[in-house]
């Protein structure tokens, strides 16, 4: 499978690999390397140049955006409390259960603050929050930890990684050496000397 934008240069060629359940993959590589575009091409919503992409019982996708968007008055609980209710849970047990997801992203003491009001980093953890409270077969994150400081960061990827259980997949778009050796396998997207060429004549 291999992937360009019109005819400019290829991103990635020859790439051919299996994602199993219990993998955390890290998709690595340098700014513009194409880690964004290969994840939106695992998760079916960008279509290869070449190659093709087959999923197999996959109950769910979720992707993390390396931008957050959440709903700006909406509070932080509310957030992780959404995809819950959706999964048939009662609220008083979904509350429970959001508030221990959001604790392992260090967000706990934020529950009841609006979305607007939140950081940067603050607002990519909680989307991470939402999308482990909806249990997807395929989750895909983009970056989570640019925004973070070194405790933080580690403790999002424990969290992340660990969630590579029974039928989830997990990929990482990174270039964290950190979230990097966590991840039980690595895929590299090498620096394309075509792009590089571009980009100076740029
Ligand atoms: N829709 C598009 N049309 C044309 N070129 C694109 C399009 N989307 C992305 N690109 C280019 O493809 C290259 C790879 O982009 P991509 O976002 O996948 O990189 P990345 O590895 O995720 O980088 P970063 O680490 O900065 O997030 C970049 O040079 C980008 O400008
Ligand atoms: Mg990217």
């Amino acid at each position: 499978m291999g992937h360009r934008f019109g005819d400019g240069p290829w991103l990635f060629r020859d790439l051919d690999f299996t994602l199993r359940p219990g993998e955390a993959i890290g998709l690595c590589g340098p700014s513009g390397s194409g880690k964004s575009t290969l994840l939106s091409i695992v998760a079916g919503f960008a279509k290869p140049a070449e190659g093709q992409v087959e999923r197999h019982n996959i109950s769910s996708v979720r992707w993390v955006f390396q931008n957050p968007h959440g709903m700006p008055r909406r509070t932080a609980l509310d957030h992780v409390v959404q995809p819950l209710l959706g999964r048939g849970y009662e609220r008083e047990q979904a509350v429970d259960e959001a508030m221990d997801i959001m604790t392992t992203f260090h967000l706990a003491d934020l529950a009841d603050r609006q979305f607007r009001e939140l950081s940067g980093g603050e607002a990519q953890r909680l989307m991470l929050a939402r999308a482990v409270a909806s249990k997807p077969g395929l989750l895909l994150v983009d970056e989570p930890t640019a925004q973070l400081d070194q405790r933080t960061a580690s403790d999002v990827d424990a969290t992340l990684t660990g969630l590579a259980t029974g039928d989830t997949i997990v990929v990482i778009a990174t270039h964290d050496p950190n979230t990097r050796a966590a991840c039980s396998r690595v895929i590299d997207l090498a620096w394309h000397e075509n792009h590089e060429e571009r980009k100076e004549q740029a």
